[in-house]
This record gives C-alpha cells, structure tokens and sequence, in this order.
C-alpha cells in the first residue's frame, strides 16, 4: 500500500511538473536570462512562426471604427511588428491580445515614427542641435517616448543621424547637421532620452538609428536617388554616428533607400554583416526601410522580389518593413538551401532579444491612462520651450534692432507664417495637432499685451503670385515702428520626398519684403523652415533676422521671449547657410583646396553666408588667450586647453564654445577643421568663466583609413577655437 502511494505520489510530482511545464515554459520565466529565453523560445517555434517575426505590417491607417475589425482579422497573431499609426492603447491592446493568446504567445512590437515630439512636438532635430544642449534633447526625447509609449508604441523610427550636407535634401531637417560629431553626440543623448537607463523601464521605448548609412549624400539632393559613397567617406564622415549610438545601446537600425560604392544600403553585407553586427557586436536588430527591399530590384541588384528578399536577408536585414517579401519568399529560399536555418534563427533571436529586453513578453499591454493626463502636461511643455527658445538662432542683429524696446509702441506683423500653426510643427510632426501649437501672433500678444499695438497683415501666401494683400501689409507697416516679416517654408516643403532645386524662398515672399522695406522702417526677418535658406536678397534688406526653424507647440512664446529680450538667443548653426543654391555643397569641415588662393567662383563670392556655429547674443563674450598645458605631448599623453571667456556686455548669456582640431599634414588629408567638443555655459552680465577641452589623442587627433583602421600620427595639430588658431606637437 505504501508503496503504491509513494509511486502515486511519485506520478502526481512528474504530472505536476510536466503541466508546469506545458503551464509556463522557460520563456516565460521574467527571472531567466535573456539568452536563455530566446534559446527556448526559438526551439519551440517552427518555421512559419520563426518568418512572421521577421515581417513589419501596418495598422491602424484606417481609423473608422466599422473597419477596426476588418484590419485585424487581416492581421496575423504572429507578426514580429506592426508600424502603429493610431494612437489609442486600448486598439492596441485589443491586437496584442490575440498575439499573447496565439500558440507561443509572442508580442507584437508596436513601432512608430515619433520623431520630435509625439504630441507635445518639439523643434526638427536640425534645430535641437542648434541648442548645443544635449541633456535637454535627452529630457525632450524621454517625454516623447512617455507620450508614445502610453498610446501604444513601444519603439520609434529615430533617431536619423544622416550627415546631410546638400540643403536641397528634404530630410536634412530630420537630422543634426552637417557634421559627425554633432549628429553623433544628439544622436546619442536622443537614444539616451528613448530608452532611458534600461529598456524596461517603465516609459522606454526601443531607438532605431536611421537610415544605415550613407543617405544623406542622395546625388543633388534629390530624394531616393544613387548616392556615390567613397569608402573613405563611409568610414570618417558617414559611420561615426552610428558607431557611438551603437555604443550607446541603440536597440535597432533601419537600413537605407542609398547606395553605397554600388551596393545599396539594405542589400550592403559590409555595412550590415561586417561593421555593424561583426565589429561593433551590435546584437539587436535592423529593419529595412519602408519598401527598401523590393526597391533594390528598381536600384538594379535584384531580379526580381524573390532575390530581392535573398540579397537583403543574407546582407543582415533582419526585418522587412511593409513590402511583404520575406513573407512570400523566405520559406522556398530555406528549402532551396540558399538562406541556412541558422541564419533564420539568429535573426529571430535578435528580434526577440528586443521584445524581451523591452519587457514586452511580461508586460504586453499598454497602461490606460486618460488623454488629459497622457499629453502636453505642464512639464513637458516646459521643455519644448526651453527647446524651441534656446535653438532659436539670432543670425543677425544691426544696431541692436532687437530685443525691442519699450520706445515700440507699434508692431506690424507681416507675412504668411505670421499666424499660422500648422506649419510650425514641421514634417514628421507624429500625433502633433495645431490646436495646440502656439502661433507668433499669439505669442506676441501675450508677450506684448498693452505694451505695443500689433497689427497682423499677411500680405501674401508662402507661393504663387498672388500680391492683393501686399497693400494692407505696407499700410499696417507704415503705420508702425517696427515691421517683422515671418517668411518660411510649408511643412511639407521639407522632409521625404521633399526636395527643392532651389533653397531660397519663393518670389512672392522676396518680393513682399522688398515693397515693405519701402516704408524705410527697421525690418525683422523672422524664418521658419526646415532647410538652411538662401538668403542672398533678404539679408541685405534685413536690419535683424531670427532662424526659428520649425519650433513646435512652444514656438510663439519662446520667440516672442526673444524679441521682447525676455530671453536672450543662444542658439548657434548646426548646419552653414549657403549665400546662393549653386554653393551647395558648402560645410565647414571641407578639406583644403589644391590652391586655396584661387578656384572661387567668378560670379558670386566663395564664402557662404554663414558658417556652422553662428549665432549672435544680445550680450558680447570676449574670448582671452587660449592656453595650453604644454605645447608638446606624446601620443599617450593627454593635453588641457583652456580660453577664458567673459561676459562684456550689460545683460546675462549663455555661451557655447566650439573646439576644432586641424590635421595640416597626414598620411590622408583631413579637413580644414574638425568639431571634437563642445561645451555650453550662461554668464552673468560682467562674468567671466573658463572652458575647457582636454584632448585625448587617440580620440581627437588619429584618422580612420577607408577600411576604418585608426591611426594617430606624430607632427604639428592646431586646436582652433572662436578665430584663434594654437600649434601644438604630438611626439611618438
Ligand atoms: C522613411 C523612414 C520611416 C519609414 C516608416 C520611410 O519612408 O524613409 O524614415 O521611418 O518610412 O514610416
């Protein structure tokens, strides 16, 4: 009898243990590794399973709410992610339900582009980086993850950190500028702010580095088209970016629409394979571009989708985005022996290794939090004015026009941008409503109130021809005492697919300032845009002029604080301002000419207008000598250089710094400068602090050959900043 119970007792355990198992695999576990996790998940899928992973489809487009239950039945329980375009969590919700009730129960990753701002939006990121603030670009990405986050979005298409040199290109508005470094460091502190100190925070939401690599050099600007890409190029000027928000902890990468030597980006085994997942052991995923993979049969690598799908999975495109090739193709590919198993399962891992490390498998569901409390609250507004204010550029400022002075008692508002909103959240402006956007004309009016009267007259639309209104703005700009003119591009004049083959403003606009500037009456150009302007008729017709790109929700007041002097600008170029179209390209880390004396254009001057790293203050900073620990080190050696800068003016600023090193002699030549550090301090009126830059060889002086070997040479280096040029001597 004994017995018999103990073998029953024996049975009960194993029946308990077996069910538990069948109950709760290893997978499910929160307490196992990661590794662990994905090593038992993946060998309890079978293939159809391991392929829906690897597929990106959409949902939500249709947002009426008869065909909510269409678009899901269409969706099927076992896709890897879907590009969310709603923003209602319980919808979400509702379609990772049947996910988690599915055989393994897999999340669905939900990926959005929230690019600056997901409804409180900040300013386009080429303006953030004229802030030269990083941390507050970290605060504004951690409050744009938070908004996405709680309506259903656990990963966003951003940071792009493209360096973009040719203005004509749309998309340089959705990056950092012109230069390694910035877009390096902004990408950095944005991927910082998404997925905050761990991916599973609560509110972190997974980065994607885009577009790998190279897109930025589309040939003249025009959008989805060839781009020549040396090796050279690839390594010093393109890679770097990527390669520190790799370091960073960037969970995803999408590839590129570019080629590059040839090979297009999304079918680039060297970029996707070799660096990204050999050398920089990037262990998370890449998503192709939208389309991109069907798109290498148009670039000319591909015969047709089936091979399409081959190239770019073999490359290291994990996911497909949208174009439903890896699901048609993949399995007759595996059964053709032309892509291993292995292949598969590691780019299932890499996937789910993301799903894990959000946490998606133990929390899949969004938490429903009301609208009100979800939203533009008080403090996340406050950073997108902090942002908008501070990467407001003061390009120029005659007679110190602006701030204005309590003598304005008459304002005139002119111009097509003067009292509009939408246009002011830029492109890519995710769930941003211009109900919410603060106009310039509202901003005035408070910033104002009974101090000035302003009249607001718009006197023309952003193109066309059509000069009816031009009367009642000269009218209202007779009548005052200072006319700003606010003159920009449309939202949708920049971004994807939106390039111009010429970067100066329509006529209509130049011809409204030229009538104004008739009235003899001091004139303030005030521009929005998404793209450096051209600015070689305006400018000489402006007394002052402010860059506001395109601020977001907080663009108004914050330019309304610097017009009355409520706040002083601090904003410097991320990116040169061609004087004409036909300088691009034009950057300030160019290499130098054969023959620096000659070759400049006959026509008009070589010069552009300004450089990366202008912007003025209505406060003057005097920089002292810069001083150099020793003027010789070896290259283990490191060496401070220190200049200081003191406030000579009557009122407080803020001041950034630019450091830059030149290379005169190398083995490969190196740009005329080159931007290593940055650093941003506010100044009492009268106040005088010091900066430093403590220069590390090895990073800051060596080079990278176009395999991306680093070498640091011994010789002469000059470190450059303001106009000071100082030699120093780096020995073996
Ligand atoms: C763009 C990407 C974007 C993707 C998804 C593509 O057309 O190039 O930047 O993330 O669409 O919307």
């Amino acid at each position: 009898m004994k017995r018999i119970f103990a073998l029953l007792t024996i049975l009960a355990f194993i029946q308990i243990s077996v069910l538990a198992q069948v109950k709760s695999p290893v997978y499910k576990d929160k307490n196992a590794p990661v590794e662990t996790r994905i090593k038992d998940l993946v060998s309890k899928m079978n293939l159809e399973e391991k392929i829906l992973q690897l597929n990106q489809y959409t949902a939500g487009q249709n947002t009426n709410i008869n065909n909510i239950g269409e678009a899901m039945k269409s969706i099927p329980a076992g896709i890897g992610s879907l590009i969310y375009f709603g923003a209602d969590p319980e919808y979400r919700n509702a379609i990772q339900k049947k996910a988690m009730e599915s055989r393994l129960g897999i999340p669905i990753l939900f990926g959005y582009d929230v690019i600056h701002g997901f409804r409180t939006v900040y300013p386009i990121s080429l303006a953030q980086a004229c802030s030269w603030d990083p941390a507050l670009v970290t605060e504004a990405a951690a409050v744009a993850a938070k908004e996405a986050n709680l309506s259903g979005v656990d990963w966003t298409f951003s940071p792009m950190i493209d360096v973009a040199r040719d203005a004509r290109w749309g998309r340089v508005s959705e990056g950092y500028g012109e230069d390694p470094y910035t877009n390096a460091t902004f990408g950095v502190a944005t991927v910082q702010g998404y997925q905050g100190k761990n991916l599973s925070d609560p509110y972190s939401i997974a980065a994607c580095l885009k577009h790998y690599v190279g897109y930025g050099e589309s040939e003249g600007g025009r959008d989805y088209h060839y781009s020549d890409i040396s090796m050279q190029s690839l390594w010093e000027t393109y890679l770097p970016p990527y390669e520190a928000c790799v370091k960073a902890g960037a969970a995803t990468l999408m590839s590129s629409f570019n080629d590059i030597s040839g090979t297009p980006g999304s079918a680039n085994p060297y970029t996707l394979t070799d660096v990204l997942k050999k050398q920089w052991k990037h262990d998370g995923f890449v998503v192709s571009d939208w389309d991109a993979v069907n798109q290498l049969i148009a670039q000319g690598v591909a015969a047709d989708r089936k091979e399409a799908g081959l190239k770019a999975f073999m490359a290291g495109v994990e996911m497909d985005m949208t174009d439903n090739i890896y699901f048609q193709n993949l399995k007759q590919l595996i059964d053709e022996k032309k892509i291993p198993m292995a292949k598969i399962d590691d780019a299932v891992s890499r996937i789910l290794r993301v799903k894990f490390r959000l946490g998606l498998f133990d929390q899949p569901y969004t938490t429903i939090v009301d609208e009100s409390a979800r939203y533009l609250q008080p403090e996340s507004k406050a950073v997108a004015q902090k942002l908008a204010a501070e990467s407001m550029v003061l390009l120029k400022n005659n007679s110190n026009t602006l701030p204005l002075t309590a003598s304005v008692k008459q304002i005139a508002l002119i111009g097509p941008m003067a009292d509009n909103k939408a246009n002011l959240l830029g492109s890519w402006a995710a769930h941003g409503n211009e109900k919410d956007v603060e106009s310039i004309a509202e901003g005035l009016q408070k910033e104002f109130d009974s101090a000035a009267k302003i009249t607001t007259a718009k006197g023309c639309d952003f193109d066309g021809n059509d000069e009816k209104g031009f009367a009642e703005a000269v009218s209202a700009a007779q009548a005052s005492d200072v006319i700003l003119v606010c003159l920009g591009e449309k939202r949708e004049w920049s971004g994807e697919n939106a390039s111009r083959s010429t970067i100066a403003l329509p006529a209509i606009q130049e011809k409204l300032v030229q009538e104004l500037k008739k009235t003899g009456k001091p004139i303030v150009l005030i521009l929005s845009n998404g793209r450096p302007l051209e600015l070689v008729r305006l400018e000489p017709l402006a007394d002052a002029m402010v860059e506001i790109w395109q601020p977001g929700v907080a663009g108004g007041s914050s330019l309304a604080g610097i017009l009355s002097g409520r706040i002083n600008p601090s904003g410097k170029l991320s990116i040169t301002f061609p004087l004409t179209t036909g300088q691009i390209p034009t950057y300030y880390n160019m290499r130098q000419s054969a023959r620096p004396y000659a070759g400049k254009y006959q026509d008009i001057p070589t010069e552009p207008l300004y450089w990366l790293g202008h912007g003025l203050s209505y406060t003057t900073f005097a920089y002292g000598d810069v001083k150099l620990s020793t003027a010789s080190i070896k290259k283990t050696d490191k060496l401070t250089v220190e200049v200081e800068v003191s406030n000579t003016g009557k009122v407080a600023g803020t001041e950034t710094v630019l450091w830059y090193i030149n290379d005169p002699a190398c083995t490969i030549s190196r740009p005329v400068k080159e931007l290593k550090y940055f650093e941003k301090k506010e100044l009492a009126a009268g106040a005088k602090t010091t900066f430093k830059f403590e220069i590390n060889p090895m990073r800051d002086l060596s080079y990278t050959d176009a395999t991306g070997k680093r070498f640091l040479e011994a010789g002469d280096y000059f470190v450059m900043v303001n106009n000071q040029k100082v030699k120093f001597t780096v020995t073996e």
